[in-house]
């Protein structure tokens, strides 16, 4: 049986740091409330010189190089993000030229906020399983410091900037790092509790609009609270019965960095403890696509998983778009 499987990750985080303390001094906030509602303590933002792919390219660049596959072997980019370069064309085309993956290759963006990455990694399974493509680099990406309103402590303390990227090709039921499940969902009658309504053809960034300041992030906090850890914690148990197995059985979560409230919910619901969680939410923030590659990336770096281990994968953004996926490592 085909299976994908993941051969190589990589993350680029930007190397300005902003601190709570820094946040203090912009709005009325303090260390103590972030890190008691949240458990960010700091986050990175972009150069202004820079754009969503440059850090898309530096990831997967890496993820290449890890895999021991040279970029000019890659069939296809998949780039989940919200912050893309521009609305058009696709982040992903310009991160084909960055990378040096070859013009004629397959490049193309999805919009799943910040499940996104999840949603390009079951479309990059589907491709390989099939046959269509060999080498198929998915990467989350997210530039969030350029789309949230600095003047909004209800906001803008959530956020942070990276990318990261996983590169995958086809095994078999027996190959190291293979995907067992996804599961994709989408709820659009509650799209308005994350978005930003401003900038497509529905409101056009007019000066009006601007002055409103729609055309950055608006969120209703409690109730993206409330959905994201009931269906993080469902789409979890989602790739465990799909499987087989139980929570007994899971190495690692994987999940979404958005707060570390909203993972202890989850390990709550679906039983498996926050010693099982990876988390890097304190130092990156909420990195929206970007959250659960830059995690697989540190997890390996830190030599926490083990061959063989279980990982389950869960993540929700802005659609409400939620996912999970289970992998044998
Ligand atoms: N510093 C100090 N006070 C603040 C801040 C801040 N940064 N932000 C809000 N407050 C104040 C509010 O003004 C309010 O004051 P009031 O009582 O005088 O009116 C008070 O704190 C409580 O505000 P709430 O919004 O009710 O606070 P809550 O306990 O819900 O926590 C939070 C807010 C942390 C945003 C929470 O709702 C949450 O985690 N929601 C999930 C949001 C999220 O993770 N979004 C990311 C994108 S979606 C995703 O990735 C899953």
């Amino acid at each position: 049986m085909i299976r994908s499987r993941i051969i190589g990750t990589g993350r680029a985080v930007p190397p300005k740091v902003l601190t709570n303390d820094d946040l203090s001094r912009m709005v009325d906030t303090s260390d103590s409330w972030i890190v008691e509602r949240t458990g960010i303590r700091e986050r990175h933002i972009l150069d202004p010189s820079q754009a969503a792919s440059d850090l898309a390219a530096e990831a997967g660049r890496q993820a290449c190089r890890k895999a021991g596959v040279d970029p000019s072997a890659v069939d296809c980019i998949i780039v989940g993000t919200v912050t893309g370069d521009c609305p058009f064309p696709a982040t992903a085309t310009f991160v084909q030229k960055k990378l040096g993956a070859p013009a004629g290759s397959c490049a193309f963006d999805l919009s799943a906020a910040c499940a996104g990455f999840l949603y390009g990694v079951s479309i990059a399974d589907a491709f390989i399983r099939v046959g269509q493509f060999k080498h198929v680099l998915v990467i989350g990406v997210e530039v969030l410091s350029r789309i949230v309103d600095w003047t909004d402590r209800s906001t803008c303390v959530l956020f942070g900037d990276a990318a990261g990227a996983v590169l995958m090709t086809a095994g078999d039921d027996q190959s190291a790092g293979r995907l067992l499940s996804t599961h994709l969902f989408a709820d659009g009658s509650l799209a308005e509790i994350l978005w930003q309504p401003v900038g497509g053809s529905r409101e056009p960034a007019t000066p009006e609009a601007v002055a409103g300041k729609r055309h950055f992030v608006q969120m209703n906090g409690r109730e993206v609270y409330k959905h994201a850890v009931r269906n993080m914690a469902a789409c979890a148990r989602t790739a465990l019965e799909a499987n087989g197995y139980s929570a007994d059985d899971v190495a690692w979560v994987i999940a979404h960095q958005a707060n570390l409230r909203i993972l202890e919910g989850v390990s709550d619901r679906v039983g498996i403890p926050m010693s099982r969680f990876f988390t890097n939410v304190d130092r990156y923030g909420n990195t929206s696509s970007a959250s659960v590659p830059t995690a697989l990336d540190e997890a390996i770096e830190q030599g926490k998983l083990k061959p063989g281990d279980l990982l389950v994968f869960a993540a929700l953004g802005g659609g409400l778009a939620w996912a999970s996926a289970a992998v044998r490592w």
